[in-house]
């Protein structure tokens, strides 16, 4: 199974993902494409031995011209399927429709609570009992597509929100390459 991974940051979870491919005698990460030029993803990328693209969007294009641009250089590659993980811009349905079905997404809450760009924050705000994340598929909307699994973990009293951020990062890097290993199995 051809992998692409989009991701617009650092690429904790690209990083775990290309580190799991690569004992998988199943998934081969092709490529890891960002939208932004100084994300640490795409050294991880080429310290890796992965093709690191680089595919801005400008000020004057729509996203369909971004997308159908994205569409045109993920095409060499040929991935069966497209793993964003920190990827922070919405897809057009002609993407969708392009990797119908095969598009999933890593968010930092117990969806459908906290969807948005800053699901820990949220979460820590809201001071709940518990937290966690949850891979689901992509659709139109933010955050918005059909769960696939989720992972929770406590809240721990008096921990701070970059102590809550780092230990719930740590539990995305180990649950996301497990359940793409699940998906891609067909036991999901
Ligand atoms: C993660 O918290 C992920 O759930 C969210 O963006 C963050 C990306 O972190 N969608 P990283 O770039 O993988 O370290």
């Amino acid at each position: 199974i051809k992998i692409a991974i989009l991701a617009s940051g650092s690429g904790s979870n690209a990083q775990a993902i290309m580190n799991w491919a690569r004992t998988s005698d199943m998934a081969e990460v092709v490529c890891v494409l960002s939208d932004k030029k100084s994300a640490l993803v795409l050294e991880r990328a080429a310290t890796s031995g992965v093709p690191a693209l680089l595919v801005r969007k400008k000020k004057s294009e729509s996203r369909l011209d971004f997308d159908q641009k994205m569409i045109v250089r993920l095409a060499d590659y040929n991935p069966d399927w497209i793993v964003l993980a920190g990827f922070m811009k919405l897809l057009t349905p002609h993407f969708l429709n392009v990797f119908k079905n095969k598009i999933v997404n890593i968010h930092p809450s117990l969806l459908p609570l906290f969807p948005g760009t800053d699901g820990y924050g949220d979460a820590f705000r809201a001071g709940g009992l518990e937290s966690g994340c949850t891979v689901h598929f992509v659709d139109e909307g933010m955050d918005t597509g059909k769960i696939i699994d989720q992972k929770k973990f406590e809240l721990i009293h008096g921990e701070s929100f970059e102590e809550f951020k780092a230990r719930g990062l740590k539990i995305e890097n180990e649950f996301y390459p497990m359940v793409l290993e699940k998906l891609f199995k067909g036991l999901l």
